[in-house]
């Protein structure tokens, strides 16, 4: 037995070398190839940063260019994947569509893939980023028992997105800038954060050599989980439950109760025990983009404010280190842009596209990299022998 070390949840065990995305969990700081995380959200946009992830560093004009019209020249699905939607219940979660159908582009892709080519890993990772707004528009719109909106290729990646979601045949749809640039950073803060459960996931699906689009499905499954991107929806659920400010206090001490399993959601981060630099910035645009849709006394958002304002008071949260993360004020985001809350662990998982993307081309890249294979401490039974039915 003593020669595996138990660590259970991984959480003092690197499985891999990346050059990708650094985090410092005590000062709060996030880099993506070397660049803070602010100076991107304030200055870049995703498929800039997409290209960052994925080739090591920001793109000549010509390279995003290219690299640009490359994604919107992949933006369409094969016509027959709408037949994937039909088999779907009106209601089935966004996140189930989203799983199964991105596995499902496995089944139009295979054959061509050459995993140890470098040109055919490019070609998969720019395949996969920009069919999924395309999915995840088609799962929106099965959701919402609207007709599917085929991608425009002449609008940005978050534009084509919010059109994707939101217009009708019926009626102009204006996209509002500032919903665009909002979903934009949105993406952005989302698109890598080294080995999260997700992340880890798609390596160890992809390390055995596995079809890369069934390794990106394997992630969105891994991703779903409220502890993990569904946090965002677990946020709304439980500022619904909480209802009114004064039972903020009430909620704060359930948290706290070790009998009782509510946990603050959107609080607390495995590498974070500072703030996270993520939620600093989605705090501000939240402001801001509530403010410019007249929202500004949105009773949520006030509720999320003192739950905030009193956790981070409370003895409990500051021993522990606990503090807002990513996910904390993201819904309130994506609420106010129209997007229903069943909806938001599918942004999360666009945004964390090109994260997932990078790190399997690094993985497979890789020559270190062997099939991942952790092994366990056995503490089952001892060898016994088989006893027939009729004799136990
Ligand atoms: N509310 C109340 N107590 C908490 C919370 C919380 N949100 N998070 C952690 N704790 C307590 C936990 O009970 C434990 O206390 P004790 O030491 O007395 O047993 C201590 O803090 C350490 O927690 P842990 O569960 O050992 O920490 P972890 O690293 O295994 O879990 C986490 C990290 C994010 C899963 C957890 O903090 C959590 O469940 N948070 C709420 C869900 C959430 O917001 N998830 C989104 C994470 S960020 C987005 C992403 O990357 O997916």
């Amino acid at each position: 037995f003593d020669a595996f070390t138990y660590d259970p949840g991984f959480t003092s065990t690197a499985s891999c070398r990346s050059d990708i995305t650094f985090i410092d969990g005590d000062q709060g700081t996030l880099l993506y190839r070397g660049y803070p995380i602010e100076q991107l959200a304030e200055h870049s946009n995703f498929l800039e940063v997409s290209y960052l992830l994925l080739y090591g560093n920001l793109p000549q004009k010509a390279e995003l260019e290219n690299f640009t019209d490359s994604i919107t020249r992949h933006t369409m699905v094969n016509e027959s994947l709408k037949n994937f939607f039909n088999g779907f219940h009106y209601n089935a979660h966004p996140m189930a569509m989203l799983t199964a159908v991105v596995g499902s582009l496995s089944a139009f892709y295979h054959d061509s893939i050459d995993i140890n080519d470098p040109a055919s890993r490019d070609l998969c990772a720019q395949r996969i980023i920009a069919k999924m707004p395309t999915i995840a528009g088609a799962a929106f719109k099965h959701f919402v028992g609207e007709p599917f909106v085929y991608p425009k290729n002449h609008l940005s990646y978050s534009a084509n997105l919010l059109n994707m979601l939101f217009s009708r045949p019926s009626e102009e749809y204006k996209i509002s800038p500032v919903a665009e640039k909002a979903l934009d950073q949105l993406l952005i803060l989302h698109a890598d954060h080294e080995q999260n459960a997700s992340t880890s996931t798609v390596r160890l699906a992809g390390s055995t050599g596995t079809n890369p689009f069934a390794a990106m499905s394997a992630g969105c499954a891994a991703l779903w989980g409220p502890a993990h991107g569904g946090a965002n929806e677990a946020v709304l659920r439980m500022l619904e439950e909480i209802g009114d400010v004064r039972n903020v206090a009430k909620f704060i001490e359930k948290a706290k109760d070790k009998d009782d399993p509510f946990r603050l959601m959107g609080f607390g981060h495995r590498v974070y025990k500072n703030y996270d630099p993520r939620a600093t910035i989605i705090r501000d645009t939240c402001h801001e983009v509530l403010q410019e849709m007249g929202m500004e006394n949105d009773p949520q958002l006030e509720l999320a404010v003192k739950l905030e304002e009193i956790a981070l008071k409370d003895d409990y949260f500051v021993e522990r280190k606990l503090y807002p993360n990513v996910d904390f004020y993201s819904g309130l985001i994506y609420r106010a842009l129209g997007i229903p809350m069943s909806f938001f662990t599918v942004l999360f998982a666009l945004g964390r596209t090109p994260g997932w993307v990078a790190q399997w081309m690094e993985m497979v890249a890789d020559p270190e990299q062997r099939i991942g294979r952790p092994r366990q401490i056995y503490t089952g039974a001892a060898k016994r022998d088989y006893v027939p039915v009729d004799k136990r």
